[in-house]
């Protein structure tokens, strides 16, 4: 555990002293529960009424320990029943005498962290950016059911994924956790993979709710947005995400949002998720986020963790006064419960077991191949020729034996590796320069780790062609300072390419970069944190048996002089030393990020500031090419239909995109995505597909009254292969 978290760590253990006592007298037995036949028991009742009779049967005391977490190894001292923690970021105390399982939390962002401490193993996943790229809720599906399996199987029923803070920033250190810069297509994709997560018994969770969208003095600053940018933006993220997957837990974030910190703020947690969105399940904390008792509770914080500074001793002292009400603390309760039997952990208790590893790894192969992205292919450099090459120099630091991941309480341990310092990079062993061997048998396959750009220039120069493998790391509790390949990267590559002409670079990154040489190279494949078995994957993308679909879910901008914001906004010196900021909040947030650029977020502001980027969202090449005709558009049921027609020599998948303009008096950003339809077509197949639109998708937030309305007047529906690229248009009226 970091250093870092550890010193902030000390302060909140220091206070949890104060209710030891009153842990002791609840701890639960590790065996099993025996079969209990009580009334809660019966699987004919709803999850809200097996609750309730629960709730019924619950003593004070058994209420306030399932309302906090018992720590997380290296979070502090230990307490006395850390010995029933699983290894993970934290756990709640069930009720033994009424078969309540303890909640077993781990992080699973893009497979089990930590697996590795606890003596086991886990699969990683492409980061959650790359998966969104394949714009497959299939795949989404698929990624979440690996990771419920694969928890269960580590003795977890609680995952800490889910994250879907949207990318208004891209140099955001966990851009990589999250699922890019559009609502729809991110809470698609989230809602589909907790959806899936959480059909294998665990509690499922989306995360940071909300505009946690810079590290930077993430503990204490404060987001100001106005209410109608968050609910169109971030806001409706999480609206389609929990809408779809139903999660268990919704987790508020470290940062402040107009003023309140998220974790007690009543706007956020009572008045949007738990009455608009009708949200059934509990608000956990994040780790060290809850700042207060009676003002958390009364707006809507169920769940603290890792601790109970504030959810322990200090919540019955309050609930005994009168000062937090019973009936508020029955409802913390209730919403625990009711997401432990929703979910299944009741019913389906987790036992240990060994993970199918090949099949795992099928698995995120799978997806790393439907999430690569063909940023550039000039000349039809790609795919390769295995017969016909007979030379290729693989170029790049790690090329050799690895493939780069993301860090924080993200990272996933690779295989045989215990976990590594906080910030700490960490290569997966998923060579590329094997992977390429295998697939180039009659080739000779030279590498170079390009630390000698001139050396490296000189391998390429006498190869067929040179493949360049860059990479962009990233982590929580940091952020980039620009987007610029690290280190001599640029270079590198530029002296790579004036060698040899045909050169191809493969990114590994946590987010968009700037290419200053884009016009140097003809290949360019977007691989970003690839996963267990990404060297497979980018091999079957290169030598073309698989042909790539997948499509950008965030804008790549030209330079970072472009971004809303030309630089991050940093805290204040007293949190400057302390890099990365994870030193427990103050009482107030300290400073103030404007998020006025309010409703364009990603594609929205280059569109509306006319601003040329480098590649846009939605954008993707194929190894094959498609044509788009015969739109039409039906306004009684909001959909559109149109024909899509693979006009190349190969089998592919197209994603074709659906873009709304609304009308001119609802004053929104040029054009926002509301749809797509994921193609396959053989050489030469013409497929015409429909697209429902939800009317939501169509529909502007008014805060003055607090409603969602489509406004009348004509919208014009624009069709393509990109956000910037939309050859059909068509158009209804909306009364
Ligand atoms: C992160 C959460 C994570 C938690 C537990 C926090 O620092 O922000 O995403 O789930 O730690 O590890």
């Amino acid at each position: 555990m970091s250093r870092i978290r550890s010193a902030g760590a000390a302060a909140l253990a220091s206070m949890s002293l104060l209710v030891l006592p009153a842990l002791a007298q609840h701890r639960p037995h590790k065996s099993k529960p025996q079969a209990i036949s009580e009334p809660w028991m019966n699987r004919q009742l709803s999850p809200d009424q097996r609750a309730e009779l629960v709730l019924k049967q619950l003593t004070l005391d058994e209420k306030i320990a399932l309302v906090h977490g018992n720590g997380m190894p290296g979070w502090g001292p230990q307490r006395p029943n850390a010995y029933l923690g699983n290894g993970g970021a934290g756990f709640v105390l069930g009720v033994a005498r009424l078969g309540i399982p303890m909640i077993q939390m781990s992080d699973a962002a893009y497979g089990v962290r930590s697996s590795a401490a606890n003596g086991r193993y886990s699969t990683a996943l492409p980061s959650n950016l790359g998966s969104a790229a394949s714009w497959d809720p299939q795949a989404a599906c698929a990624y979440g059911a690996l990771i419920g399996r694969e928890l269960r199987a580590q003795g977890y029923n609680m995952t800490l994924g889910g994250g879907v803070n949207l990318t208004r920033e891209p140099r955001d250190g966990r851009t990589f956790e999250y699922m890019g810069e559009d609502p729809v297509l991110a809470g698609t994709m989230v809602g589909n993979r907790i959806r899936c997560e959480q059909a294998q018994h665990v509690i499922g969770d989306i995360k940071h709710y909300a505009i946690n969208d810079q590290e930077s003095g993430r503990n204490e600053v404060n987001a100001i947005i106005s209410r109608r940018a968050m609910r169109e933006t971030d806001l409706l993220a999480f609206q389609i995400g929990i809408s779809i997957g139903h999660p268990g837990a919704v987790m508020c974030s470290y940062n402040a949002v107009n003023g309140d910190f998220a974790c007690q703020n009543k706007y956020l947690l009572t008045d949007v998720l738990k009455r608009d969105w009708k949200f059934p399940g509990f608000v956990v904390s994040d780790w060290g986020g809850t700042h207060s008792t009676i003002r958390a509770s009364n707006a809507g914080l169920d769940n603290e963790e890792p601790l109970d500074d504030y959810y322990g001793a200090r919540l019955k002292r309050d609930v005994l006064a009168g000062k937090v009400p019973m009936a508020q603390l029955n409802d913390h309760v209730r919403r625990i419960l009711r997401s432990e039997f929703a979910s299944g952990i009741v019913d389906h208790p987790t036992q240990k077991s060994v993970v199918d590893v090949f099949g795992d790894l099928a698995i995120a192969r799978h997806i790393e191949e439907n999430s690569i992205v063909l940023l550039k292919n000039q000349g039809a450099i790609l795919p390769l020729n295995a017969s016909s090459l007979r030379s290729i120099a693989v170029i790049g630091e790690h090329a050799d034996t690895g493939m780069i991941s993301g860090g924080g309480s993200a990272q996933v341990d690779p295989p045989g590796a215990t976990s590594p310092p906080w910030l700490s990079h960490v290569w997966f062993p998923t060579s590329p320069l094997k992977a390429i061997r295998e697939q180039a048998p009659r080739a000779t396959v030279q590498f170079n780790s390009g630390s000698d750009p001139a050396a490296a220039a000189a391998l390429a120069a006498k190869s067929q062609v040179a493949i360049v493998f860059a990479h962009q790391w990233s982590s929580e509790g940091m952020d980039l300072k620009s987007l610029e390949l690290p280190g001599n990267q640029d270079t590198l590559i530029e002296q790579v390419a004036k060698a040899n002409p045909n050169t191809i670079v493969v990114v590994e990154s946590a987010t968009a970069v700037t290419m200053p040489w884009v016009n140097k190279v003809k290949g360019i494949v977007e691989v970003w944190f690839a996963g267990s078995d990404g060297h497979h994957a980018m091999a079957n993308v290169l030598f073309g048996k698989v042909n790539p679909s997948a499509k950008l879910p965030i804008t790549f901008p030209l330079s970072v002089a472009d971004l809303p914001h030309p630089h991050i906004v940093q805290p204040p010196p007293h949190a400057q030393g302390a890099a990365p900021v994870m030193k427990k909040g103050t009482d107030k947030p300290t400073f103030n990020v404007h998020y006025n650029e309010g409703l364009l977020v990603g594609y929205k502001w280059y569109d509306a500031k006319h601003k040329p980027v480098l590649f846009p969202f939605g954008y993707g090449l194929s190894y094959t090419t498609y044509a788009y005709s015969n739109l039409s558009a039906d306004p009684q049921v909001r959909s559109v239909s149109f024909t899509v027609k693979n006009t190349g020599a190969r089998a592919g998948v197209e994603i074709a995109e659906v873009y709304a303009s609304l009308p001119a008096t609802a004053n929104e950003p040029p054009k926002r995505l509301v749809g797509w339809s994921r193609v396959s077509l053989a050489p030469g197949q013409s497929k015409t597909v429909t697209v429902a639109i939800k009317p939501l998708y169509l529909s502007v937030y008014n805060s003055a009254t607090d409603q969602w309305k489509e406004v009348p007047g004509t919208y014009t529906l624009r069709v393509g292969g990109s956000s910037a690229s939309l050859p059909l248009t068509a158009s209804f009226n909306l009364q």
